[in-house]
């Protein structure tokens, strides 16, 4: 089976400064797909350069078959990759109910609007009882539910999240990873960035460790890894 995903060789980064350095990963082909790595070494990079959010300088990016790399953040979204972006990028004054209608914008998309909607509000119950309320007066962790939830109205083939639990209280932090399995259990396969360590073990089946731009270590389907190893490749060995 081909990987739905494939990295080759990806350098980019910001004006002249290189952050990723002939990265190559794949992704799609053994479950879910789960990144690591210390701050600042270029996981949201990577990611922001496989959805069309920043230009690649060289390497190519390949997606069911196709040629992604130049393509526009738009586009990408409406072929089936879809980004959950670091942090809330939200419009504050818009609704739940309106941020779910925005992500069902590609004509792909907006064939499956309803069974979506029903799903997102299955996953995450909190946003049925909160239907019009203004994400401005929402909390971070339901913010948080209104973007995977979003990201699940564009109908994605693979889900790509940046740091979905970051910043949340235990509580509503255990509520994500429960509707995160939830997604991945719906046959949606997943890109994570994740400080959990416990939560990116349950749910990867393949890990990366992104460091200095770089793949410094991969850990295949199979190849057993603990939390203590995981974490001595956090910090340095
Ligand atoms: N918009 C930007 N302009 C210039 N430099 C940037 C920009 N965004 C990120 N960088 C730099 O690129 C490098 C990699 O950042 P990136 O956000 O990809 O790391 P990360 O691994 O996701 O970190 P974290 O774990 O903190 O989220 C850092 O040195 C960062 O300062
Ligand atoms: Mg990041």
């Amino acid at each position: 089976m081909n990987s739905l995903l494939t990295v080759d060789g990806l350098t980019a980064g910001y004006g002249r400064v290189t952050v990723l350095h002939g990265l190559s990963m794949e992704a799609g082909k053994f479950g879910n797909v789960g990144l690591f790595g210390p701050n600042g070494h270029g996981k949201t990079t990577l990611l922001r350069a496989i959805s069309g959010l920043l230009k690649p300088k060289s390497g190519t990016i390949r997606f069911d078959g196709q040629d992604i790399g130049g393509w526009s953040a738009r586009a990408i979204v409406a072929s089936g990759l879809v980004h959950v972006p670091q942090g809330n990028r939200l419009f504050p004054d818009l609704s739940i109910a309106d941020c779910l209608t925005l992500g069902a914008y590609s004509p792909h998309a907006r064939a499956h609007e309803a069974d979506n909607r029903e799903k997102v509000v299955t996953i995450f119950p909190k946003l049925r009882e909160r239907w019009r309320q203004r994400v401005r007066t929402l909390s971070g962790g339901e913010r948080q539910m209104v973007s995977i939830g979003t990201a699940l109205m564009s109908h994605p083939r693979l889900l790509i999240l940046d740091e979905p639990t970051l910043g949340l209280a235990p509580k509503i932090k255990d509520e994500l990873c429960a509707a995160v399995l939830a997604i991945s259990k719906g046959g949606v396969p997943l890109i994570v960035v994740e400080q959990d360590v416990e939560f990116l073990l349950e749910l990867s089946q393949h890990l990366y460790l992104v460091n200095h731009g770089e793949i410094a270590t991969e850990i295949r389907p199979g190849q057993t890894m603990d939390h203590g190893e995981i974490m001595s490749m956090y910090f340095g060995h």
